[in-house]
């Protein structure tokens, strides 16, 4: 028998939301809801789709590794010089490879406990220690996170707004954290979804800072509706940039992907669609959980994260509502185990879900 390294014996692997046709198969349910993986409701940009469609013919080929393209049209977009970028399978690629292309044994990485389960897994598949401070209110303590700095510190992870809980941190906040890490540590800013917190003044826009041992993700996962196709975007310092092309995959991220990309980002109307949607489903979520006393965090993504007594409770709930038909996400694997995520729908979705949500609260009798 193949003998495995031990951090890889001990690893717990991602887990993803539920898949709907699972839940259809074992329960034999006609309606089923996922509001479980922070996914764009109103499907995938439009303009991704014909442009993917109309790229098809070209499947016979190796894609460009460097994207150069789509990497022009980002550099473009963003107004971030073109060697400051590095596209990928997904940000969670783009995890990987920062862990893999920074760390050396023996270093360490910081991030909160309550944070994107990805950073954690990329930590643990590299056998690189990671370092989880409190959470303070189910917001980052960008203080702890400084006072945990130790000389085997090499990379801070950061999500803004935060994956599950949806709180942000401020950028009067973010600027005095940058001022007192110093320039050896990497910060990676994940700012997955960004789209949805915009709209608040005190959000700091990571692209907005051009620091050295700085790097900022986005992804068109979210706002994009393109989970499926899989790409993620790093802006980075150009050394640091070209450290991850040699450890990328180098046919990545795929010709349709980087297509599908480029034509998104010229779909304005459907990234105003899924602001609004996503505000009208959130503020319906939070009207009539306030009505019955269901407790939630202040998020500004496109998901809120129920809070309950405990982890029982937070289970059971989650338990109750997938055998009604709602896939929603218990947040224990994140490091909350009391918290149950749940992200923006349609109106119909979003209506079904409040209906599912009220007469599960009542029948468990639901302690907050
Ligand atoms: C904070 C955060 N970062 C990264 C990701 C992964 O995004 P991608 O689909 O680009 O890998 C997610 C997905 O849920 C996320 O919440």
């Amino acid at each position: 028998m193949i003998k495995l390294p031990k951090h890889i014996e001990n690893l717990i692997p991602y887990k993803a939301g539920k898949p709907v046709e699972e839940l259809a198969r074992e329960q034999g349910l006609t309606k089923i809801v996922k509001l479980a993986s922070n996914e764009n409701p109103l499907g995938p940009s439009p303009m991704a789709v014909e442009a993917v469609k109309n790229s098809l013919s070209e499947l016979n080929r190796y894609t460009d590794p460097k994207s150069f393209l789509l990497v022009k049209k980002l550099s473009q977009y963003y107004e971030v010089p073109q060697e400051r970028i590095i596209t990928a399978s997904g940000s969670d690629a783009l995890l990987q490879y920062i862990i893999y292309g920074v760390c050396e044994p023996g270093d360490e990485v910081i991030t909160s406990q309550g944070t994107f389960i990805g950073w954690y897994v990329n930590a643990d598949k590299y056998n690189i220690k990671c370092v989880r401070t409190i959470m303070d209110d189910f917001t980052y303590d960008l203080n702890a996170i400084l006072a945990a700095i130790s000389e085997k510190t090499k990379i801070i992870y950061l999500a803004n707004p935060n994956n599950p809980t949806g709180t942000m941190f401020t950028r009067s906040q973010f600027e005095e954290f940058l001022a007192r890490v110093p320039d050896t540590i990497l910060i990676v800013l994940d700012e997955a979804y960004t789209l949805y917190a915009r709209k608040f003044k005190e959000y700091p826009d990571g692209l907005k800072y051009e620091k050295d041992n700085l790097m900022v993700l986005r992804t068109f996962s979210k706002d994009y509706g393109l989970a499926g196709l899989r790409l993620g975007v790093g802006f980075g310092e150009q050394n640091l940039i070209q450290a991850l092309y040699k450890v990328k995959l180098p046919f990545e991220p795929n010709m349709l992907a980087q297509v599908g990309a480029m034509a998104a980002l010229d779909d304005i109307n459907f990234l105003k669609e899924t602001a609004e949607l996503n505000e009208k489903s959130l503020n319906k979520f939070r009207t009539e959980f306030d009505k019955i006393g269901l407790r939630y965090t202040k998020s500004a993504g496109n998901f809120l994260m129920l809070i309950f007594h405990d982890e029982s409770t937070a289970i059971q709930f989650n338990n109750e509502c997938l055998n009604r038909g709602l896939i929603l996400r218990h947040t224990g694997s994140f490091g909350v185990p009391n918290g149950v995520r749940i992200n923006s729908g349609t109106l119909d979705e979003t209506e079904f879900a409040i209906g599912v949500i009220k007469e599960v609260f009542e029948s468990i009798k639901v302690e907050v």
